[in-house]
């Protein structure tokens, strides 16, 4: 069996993740990592990630484009970036390569609605190197795109989608944290909001484009928006000290509109001691409800998405696709 050739473009928390996981996979052949951060670079991926070494290594962005020409990696996955434009140069050099890209920037998920310059950009380049560009994650990827729209395949009639992601933000990491904006007062989290120093989630759009791209519907408008929800009482977290009148979390939303009727409703309720569940209800013939009492980690199914992804990306359609063109993706244990 030949080995599926891999490597990680960002060794951060979801690439350090990935990396832990595909040493493992014995399909799996982990051939180098690119990251810009000195305390990796010239390592050993293995060390980086505690291991033990693997005998593969990080090298720097700047030698990427001649290291992934010479290493020629099946599929690169790329955890780098949350939007295209700044994803964009990692992208062309990963797949002038001729190497297929499974990424985790959020934007990538459905990147017609907001950089659809880029996106035709990437589609041609992807198409002239005969590789897939696929953006997937947990969310966007999953909860609020892939999981609906799969559980509506057994429904003859779909009026109404509704998805409710509820978190404790207490239970995340510092990043995650930090980008919510905890212990902000509200003018801080709007000022912060809005020059795009902290983003809270991104990709409610891209989940409804993709949502209604896999059920052929028109959608007429989409609104996305958060905002802050402020402690009552003193709260903690590991990083944390949140004072009554602080920020303790967010309430997101994103609707999709036919006419003037809400068709899909994404929620995200992400505040410090919030239940952690997911629900999706589905109106229509058969209604549905799905409901995850522990509520899909962030990480750990990030990372889950992206390496049962990269068997899919190989047999995939060539170009920029989006999760509606690969096959269902499932644990796997061996290809
Ligand atoms: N779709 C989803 O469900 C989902 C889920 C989780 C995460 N994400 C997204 O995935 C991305 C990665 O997440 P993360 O938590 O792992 O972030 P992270 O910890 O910041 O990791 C990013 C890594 O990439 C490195 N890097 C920065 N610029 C680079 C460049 N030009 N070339 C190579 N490496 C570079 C960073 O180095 P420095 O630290 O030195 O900058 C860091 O090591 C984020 O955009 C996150 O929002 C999406």
């Amino acid at each position: 069996m030949r080995k599926i050739r891999v490597v990680i473009y960002g060794l951060g928390a979801i690439g350090a993740l990935i990396a832990k996981h595909l040493i493992n996979r014995e399909w799996i052949e982990l051939v180098g990592a690119i990251d810009i951060d000195p305390n990796k670079v010239g390592k050993d991926i293995g060390e980086v990630v505690g291991t033990g070494k693997i005998g593969a290594k990080v090298i720097h962005d700047d030698e990427a484009e001649a290291f992934l020409k010479e290493k020629k990696p099946d599929v690169v996955v790329h955890t780098v970036t949350t939007y295209l434009d700044k994803a964009f140069p990692q992208l062309e050099k990963s797949i002038t390569s001729g190497a297929n890209v499974v990424s985790t920037s959020e934007t990538l998920a459905y990147p017609w609605y907001r950089f659809p310059e880029l996106a035709e950009k990437l589609d041609k380049m992807a198409k002239e190197n005969n590789v897939s560009v696929l953006g997937t994650g947990v969310n966007p990827g999953f909860i609020f795109d892939s999981l609906p729209a799969f559980l509506t395949s057994v429904c003859v009639k779909v009026d109404k989608i509704h998805v409710i992601r509820s978190i404790d933000a207490a239970k995340r990491r510092y990043p995650f944290q930090k980008k919510y904006g905890l212990s902000l007062s509200p003018e801080e989290f709007r000022e912060k909001m809005a020059k795009g120093e902290i983003t809270a989630h991104v990709g409610y759009a891209e989940s409804i484009m993709l949502i209604a791209s896999m059920l052929g519907i028109k959608l007429d408008r989409i609104e996305e928006g958060q905002e802050p929800v402020i402690a009552e009482k003193p709260m903690k977290t590991q990083y944390f000290s949140i004072k009554p009148g602080q920020v303790c979390g967010i309430r997101g939303w994103g609707i999709g509109y036919v006419g003037d009727k809400e068709f899909i409703k994404l929620e995200l309720l992400a505040a410090v001691g919030r239940q952690d569940y997911d629900e999706v209800i589905i109106e229509g013939e058969p209604p549905l409800k799905w409901r995850n009492e522990y509520g899909t980690s962030g990480d750990i199914a990030t990372a889950a998405m992206v390496i049962n992804a990269i068997p899919k990306i190989l047999e995939a359609p060539k170009g920029l696709i989006t999760m509606k063109d690969i096959t269902i993706p499932s644990f796997k244990a061996k290809i």
